[in-house]
């Protein structure tokens, strides 16, 4: 058995998914392929949640990845521009998810010159690439630079609550198999909770049967509670609109069109629809 390699994302900034190097975000192919969303059921969330609180027709994706989120609401009739971090999906978003404009940025801390939204979207779990409190305030000092008075913030992500006495998803490596191209590709992924820095770390070795060595991966999303999102919105001038668990593009059952949004935040997932107060 060969060594794995290892890529870290200690070292700051993370690129893709929050890691100095990831097999997924630097093959957005790969990515698609291994998170497959034919329905496009992300976007149709999206855009459902999007309509039904009166959002405007400006929208940024942050951390848009292949894109594929923002070119469903472009095709829904929005002007959508898709910023990510990483370079290759960039590139790959605008060869096959065209129409929305994309760019370069790093969710943390951006600033996109005269640009104005009035509504920026935020799906799986990017904002949890916010891993401390002064990321998470940059973040949010940014989308509130560039929204429009009355601005949605819509964000999918992992619910740190879940973790709180549950063990399911920490007790034993999940391991996922699928074929690309012909090479069949096993994924081993671990997960464990970081108490002191409120992480939820993961770290998935890869293996290709195609004689190529083994990649390991280590990654890292915030454990963001409720009622601490719910407390450091208000402080950056946000009004919480909507905070629930489920149903979602990645909650099982999963969101359907017409589906109410719930009210408890127990499940693995959260869901939030927020509105920038306006300023005295
Ligand atoms: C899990 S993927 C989600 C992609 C897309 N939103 C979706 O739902 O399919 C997370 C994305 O966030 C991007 N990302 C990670 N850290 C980022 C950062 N600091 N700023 C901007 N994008 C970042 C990654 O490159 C990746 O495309």
């Amino acid at each position: 058995m060969r060594e794995p390699a290892t890529t870290s994302d200690t070292a700051e900034p993370a690129t893709a998914c929050g890691t100095a190097a990831n097999l997924l975000t630097d093959n957005p192919e790969l990515y698609e392929a291994r998170f497959p969303d034919p329905d496009r059921l992300a976007g149709r969330w999206a855009e459902d949640t999007l309509r039904s609180h009166g959002a405007g027709q400006r929208v940024l994706d942050l951390g848009c990845g292949t894109g594929r989120d923002a070119a469903h609401l472009h095709r829904a009739g929005r002007t959508v521009t898709g910023a990510d971090l990483s370079e290759a999906m960039l590139t790959y978003a605008r060869t096959h998810h065209p129409g929305p404009d994309y760019l370069a940025a790093d969710l943390r801390e951006f600033a996109l010159a005269d640009r104005e939204f009035d509504a920026v979207v935020c799906l799986d779990s990017a904002l949890l690439y916010c891993h401390t409190n002064a990321e998470l305030d940059g973040f949010l000092r940014s989308v509130r630079r560039c929204l429009a008075a009355g601005g949605l913030l819509v964000a999918e992500m992992r619910n740190g609550a879940f973790f709180l006495g549950r063990t399911d998803l920490l007790d034993a490596p999940r391991v996922d198999a699928f074929t690309w191209q012909g090479t069949a590709y096993r994924s081993t992924t671990t997960l464990s909770v970081d108490r002191t820095a409120q992480l939820l770390r993961r770290t998935r070795v890869w293996t290709a049967h195609d004689g190529s060595a083994p990649v390991e991966q280590r990654s890292a999303w915030r454990l963001l509670f409720p009622q601490e999102l719910r407390h450091v919105l208000a402080g950056h001038g946000f009004e919480v609109l909507a905070l629930y668990d489920g149903p979602g593009p990645r909650t099982d059952p999963p969101w359907h069109e017409g589906a109410a949004p719930g009210t408890a935040t127990d499940a693995d997932r959260l869901h939030l629809v927020a509105r920038l107060l306006p300023t005295d």
